[in-house]
């Protein structure tokens, strides 16, 4: 991980919403450490799946004791406790780190049936800014038109992503999570940083 401590997100209240690519969830935590460590008050949300499934990545019960390293704020998991968002203008910035095929798929289509989808609907309403670290099998393939739109949308910005082993996963996207924090700080300043498309690792 790179060094930050340039305290460029002192006082920003940030959302970090985790959803269910769970092969990616550890490769996202240190970049939570990073925005914290750069002045940011990390509000965790999870999506019910990460809330409550228990895979060979990891435990829900681990991953939440991780997470409580990070913050001392609790995790909102449920709708209810995520709509306050929206009413009491609670975060500055909300990211989706990792976001799953699944959920770009009902942000995109307006389905808010999740606390990850119900934050994202949330700061919407505020006219707020969305940053996304788009992980799907799905990207180039049925999920490619969700992206899209998305990339299109107001007030979305999107963690320069690149196809993630095109030799085998043809369709498969994942962002470059190094870059959360840059692209945080970006769309803080109404800007999507660039470029957003990435060449092969
Ligand atoms: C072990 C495991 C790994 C998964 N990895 C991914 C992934 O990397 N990307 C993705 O879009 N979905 C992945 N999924 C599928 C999602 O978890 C599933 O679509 C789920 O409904 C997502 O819900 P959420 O978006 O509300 O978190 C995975 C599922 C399992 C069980």
């Amino acid at each position: 991980m790179r060094q930050a401590l340039s305290n460029r997100l002192v006082g920003v209240k940030i959302g970090v919403v985790l959803t269910g690519s769970h092969c990616t969830v550890g490769e996202v935590l240190p970049f939570i450490q990073e925005l914290k460590d750069e002045g940011g008050q990390i509000f965790p949300i999870f999506s019910y799946t990460v809330d409550h499934t228990d895979s060979r990545f990891y435990q829900a019960d681990d991953l939440k004791d991780q997470i409580g390293l990070v913050t001392a704020e609790p995790i909102i998991n449920t709708i209810v406790g995520a709509e306050p968002i929206g009413p009491k203008k609670l975060l500055d910035v909300v990211l989706i780190a990792p976001a799953t095929g699944n959920t770009i798929a009902k942000l995109a289509n307006g389905i808010v049936d999740t606390p990850a989808l119900m934050a994202a609907k949330a700061q919407l309403r505020n006219g707020r800014p969305i940053v996304i670290a788009v992980s799907t099998n799905d990207g180039l393939g049925i999920n490619a038109r969700n992206i899209g739109m998305l990339l299109n949308m107001k007030n979305i910005y999107f963690v320069p992503f690149r196809q993630d082993n095109p030799a085998e996963k043809a369709n498969s996207l994942v962002a470059d999570m190094e870059l959360i924090t840059d692209t945080v700080v970006y769309a803080l300043q109404g800007k999507q940083i660039q470029p957003v498309l990435l060449g092969p690792l």
